[in-house]
This record gives structure tokens, C-alpha cells and sequence, in this order.
């Protein structure tokens, strides 16, 4: 049998691990879900919701991954034998599998806006935004033509391996990301909504927390942290015996919280600069608005239009690939540890299927839009029902099991590298992974059940 792949230090391996923390889901869903919640108040519940459900969980997956060194699957095998818990990673790898056959297409998106910003089509005067985003998106070619480039660069990096694919990847491009958000945030001081958009960030209004915001932040941490499917227990196997477990866990949300935050402050202040455009525009608000955003406000200096925009789409395309690729390496080393195929061939068959998946989701906003289940297109299917159902389901699996199935002890060991570390806040953590996390999270199913009939 083959060595086990390891990161090459405990900076390779909080880099990956927040690489994978850092996505889509920061700096497209989270402004988006900042502007339709209102605001301050909003984050501040989603800081408590990091705090006391997503740390925990984030632990709890290390604490898996680390002690076995397996991938989600043979992990539950090895620690559960012949136990129905099992049933955890089956899901963990097909939920990853489906979420990364839907996030290739918004990734290749944000390919796409990178471009069409750079080559100054985006920055056109008479473009319709909402149409631009329309017409894209609507063509099965070209949807799918950007899709699958993207697919292709989370292919090479899975196929160069653990240490020279993807810990050299995330430690290149992580410091490049907080570069162009630091760029970015610079830019937005400059802007005239500047103002504004600091009230409305920095000012809490309680009135507007209503419980379905409360909920939504408690999902938006999820998401955010990648917990859940795997991707942090498998990334978890490739921590070596000095990783720290309790303190990267906090760097990790620590940095995935501040990319969420600094997003926030490019988004409002950028939005409140153009007077027609509302904090509240959803899913449209980084593909839709922000291109106008950003044409109205530097239309005396068109070529900083063009600039900013190139970078926040660049910003967008390096925090998604960093996520993708944690995704793609979930289901990866289980069908390279189990099946006993080469990394690369492995790679390769995870890449296939993925992008015949992605195809689908690319077309169901044009071709096949038809296509319905329950109202919703193939897209939002994906996402609904991975995010909205199997993601909970396993969150609270995974603390039901740490919190309660194992042995208080390896935990334990696990949590202070064999009691070299100091276990005070262990009493903590355990009242957490047993208690909090899993009520909090099982109001959120029963409220993203109830949303959805
Ligand atoms: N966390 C990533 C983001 O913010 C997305 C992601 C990657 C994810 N892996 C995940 C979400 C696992 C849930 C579960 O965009």
C-alpha cells in the first residue's frame, strides 16, 4: 500500500484548508445575503454562528480526518466498522460531487467576466447588464465552453497530487487573493457611497433580524466554512502530527471570515455609489450590478473601470477554484485510495463526470430550462437540495458522531496532539460538538424544509 500523501508544512496546510473555505460563498453569496438581511445586524449573528457551530464542526472533521489519514468514506469505516455511520461519507462524497458539478458553472462565469472586463466589452456604455448576463448564460456554447476551461485547471492542479498540486496551488494563490481584496478595498474608501455603504455594514438595525435571517446566517456559515461534505476531513488526512487541529481551525475561519467582511466593504460601498441600484438585488447583485457599479463610478477614468472590475472577477475566479479544487479532491482520493486507481487516472475519471453533470447545469439556463423538478431548473436543484437538505443532514451527523459515538479519550488525544497541547477549552468544545451544534443546525433543516414546500 502507498504512503499517504501528507502537506508539506502546517502553513501548506492551513493555506489549503482555507483555500477551500474561501469561495463563492464569501465574496458572491455572502454581500448577497448581507444585502438581503440587513446588514450589521446580520453579521454580527453570523460571527455567532462561526463562533458556536462552525468552529466545532470544523474541529470535529479534523479530528476524523487526522486520525484516520483517509479519505470521508474509509474513515467512518475504520473508526465505525460495519456500522450504519458509514452512510456519512457515501453522502459527504456525493454531496461534493453535485455541489462541484454546479459550482464549475458559476465559476466559469466569473472566467467569463474576467475576460469580457479585460478585453473592455463589459465596460461598453450601452450594455445592458442584465442582458450581457442574460445572453451569456443562455448560450449553451459558451457557458459550457468556460465551464469546462475551469474544470480543466481544477483538473491539473488535482492531477499534480497533494503537495505539488494543490498545497503549492493555495499557497500561491491565497496571498494573491488577500493582495487583490487589500487593492480592491483601497479602491472602494475611494468611492463616493463610501459612506453609506460603512452605515450600512457598520450599524446594526435589530428590527430587520427577523428568524429567517437568523437562519440564513446560520447557513451562510455552513456553506462558507465547507463544512460538511468532507472536503475539511479530507484535507484533515494530509495534516501531519504537529498540526494544531483547535488553533488552524481558528485561522481558518478567521481568514474566511475576514474575506467575507472586506467583500462586504467593496460590495455596499460600491453599490450605494450609483443612486437607482438597491443592497438588495440577490443572486444578480456581483454579475448584474457591480459591472454597472463600477462603469458609472469611474466614468471620467473609464480604464479604472476596467481595472477594477478585472480584479474583483479575478478575486471572484481564485477564491472558486481554491473551493473547487477541494471539492474535486474529496471524491478524488476516495476513488484513488478504494478503487486503487493511480491519482491521475482517478483525476481524470472525477473530471469526466463532474463535467457531464456541469453541462447539464450549464444548459438548464438555456436549453433546457424546460426541464423542471418541483418548479425549480436542474441548477437550483443542485443547489437547493444539497445546500438546503443533504449539507445539514451531515453536519449534524458528524457532530452527533464525534460529540457522542467516539471515545471521549481519542478525541481528546486527537484535539492536544496526544496531550502535548493544553486541553483547557476541551470541556468547551465537547458541550458544543454534543449540544449546540446539533440543535442549531437542525432548526435550519426544519426551517429549509419548511421554505421549500
Ligand atoms: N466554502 C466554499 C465557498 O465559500 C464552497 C465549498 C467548498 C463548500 N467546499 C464545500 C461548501 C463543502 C459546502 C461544503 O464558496
Amino acid at each position: 500500500m502507498e504512503k499517504h500523501a501528507n502537506f508539506g508544512s502546517r502553513m501548506g496546510a492551513i493555506f489549503a484548508a482555507a483555500g477551500s473555505a474561501v469561495g463563492l460563498g464569501n465574496v458572491w453569496r455572502f454581500p448577497m445575503e448581507v444585502g438581503n438581511n440587513g446588514g450589521a445586524a446580520f453579521i454580527l449573528v453570523y460571527l455567532l454562528c462561526i463562533v458556536l457551530m462552525g468552529l466545532p464542526i470544523m474541529i470535529s472533521e479534523f479530528v476524523i480526518g487526522r486520525h484516520t489519514q483517509s479519505n470521508m468514506i474509509e474513515a467512518f469505516r475504520k473508526l465505525a466498522p460495519g456500522k450504519w455511520w458509514r452512510f456519512i461519507g457515501i453522502l459527504g462524497i456525493f454531496v461534493a460531487f453535485i455541489i462541484l458539478s454546479y459550482y464549475i458553472v458559476v465559476s466559469g462565469w466569473t472566467l467569463y467576466y474576467t475576460y469580457s472586463s479585460f478585453s473592455g466589452m463589459l465596460m461598453d456604455n450601452d450594455t445592458d447588464y442584465g442582458a450581457f448576463f442574460g445572453n451569456f448564460v443562455a448560450n449553451p456554447w459558451l457557458s459550457v465552453l468556460f465551464a469546462a476551461i475551469f474544470m480543466l485547471l481544477t483538473h491539473i492542479v488535482i492531477a499534480r497530487g497533494v503537495q505539488s498540486g494543490i498545497e503549492k496551488c493555495s499557497k500561491v494563490m491565497m496571498p494573491m487573493l488577500l493582495l487583490i481584496i487589500g487593492l480592491l478595498v483601497l479602491c472602494a474608501f475611494s468611492m463616493p457611497g463610501i459612506d453609506e455603504g460603512l452605515r450600512f455594514l457598520l450599524k446594526p438595525d435589530f428590527s430587520k433580524l427577523t428568524v429567517s435571517a437568523v437562519l440564513s446566517a446560520m447557513g451562510q456559515a455552513f456553506y462558507s466554512l465547507s463544512l460538511a461534505m468532507g472536503c475539511l476531513c479530507t484535507y484533515a488526512s494530509y495534516f501531519g502530527p504537529k498540526t494544531r487541529l483547535m488553533s488552524s481551525a481558528v485561522s481558518v475561519a478567521a481568514i474566511d471570515t475576514f474575506v467575507a467582511v472586506l467583500s462586504g466593504f467593496i460590495v455596499f460601498p460600491a453599490v450605494f455609489s450609483v443612486p437607482g441600484v438597491e443592497a438588495n438585488a440577490g443572486p444578480g447583485l456581483v454579475f448584474q450590478t457591480l459591472p454597472y457599479v463600477f462603469n458609472m463610478a469611474f466614468d471620467s477614468v473609464p480604464w479604472l473601470g476596467y481595472l477594477f472590475s478585472g480584479m474583483f472577477y479575478i478575486l471572484l475566479f481564485l477564491a472558486a477554484l481554491t473551493s473547487a479544487i477541494s471539492l474535486h479532491e474529496s471524491v478524488t482520493a476516495y476513488v484513488h485510495e478504494n478503487w486503487h486507481m493511480p491519482r491521475k487516472k482517478a483525476a481524470t475519471l472525477v473530471s469526466v463526470a463532474t463535467m457531464s453533470f456541469g453541462v447539464v447545469c450549464c444548459l438548464s439556463f438555456g436549453v433546457l430550462s424546460g426541464w423542471t423538478i418541483f418548479g425549480m431548473n436542474i441548477f437550483d436543484l443542485f443547489d437547493s437540495v444539497s445546500s438546503k437538505i443533504l449539507l445539514p443532514i451531515g453536519g449534524v451527523l458528524i457532530a452527533l458522531f464525534v460529540g457522542w459515538y467516539l471515545d471521549r479519550k481519542l478525541v481528546y488525544m486527537e484535539v492536544t496532539n496526544n496531550g502535548t497541547l493544553s486541553g483547557r477549552f476541551f470541556g468547551v468544545l465537547l458541550f458544543l460538538i454534543r449540544w449546540v451544534a446539533p440543535i442549531a443546525i437542525t432548526s435550519m433543516f426544519v426551517k429549509g424544509l419548511l421554505d421549500m414546500l
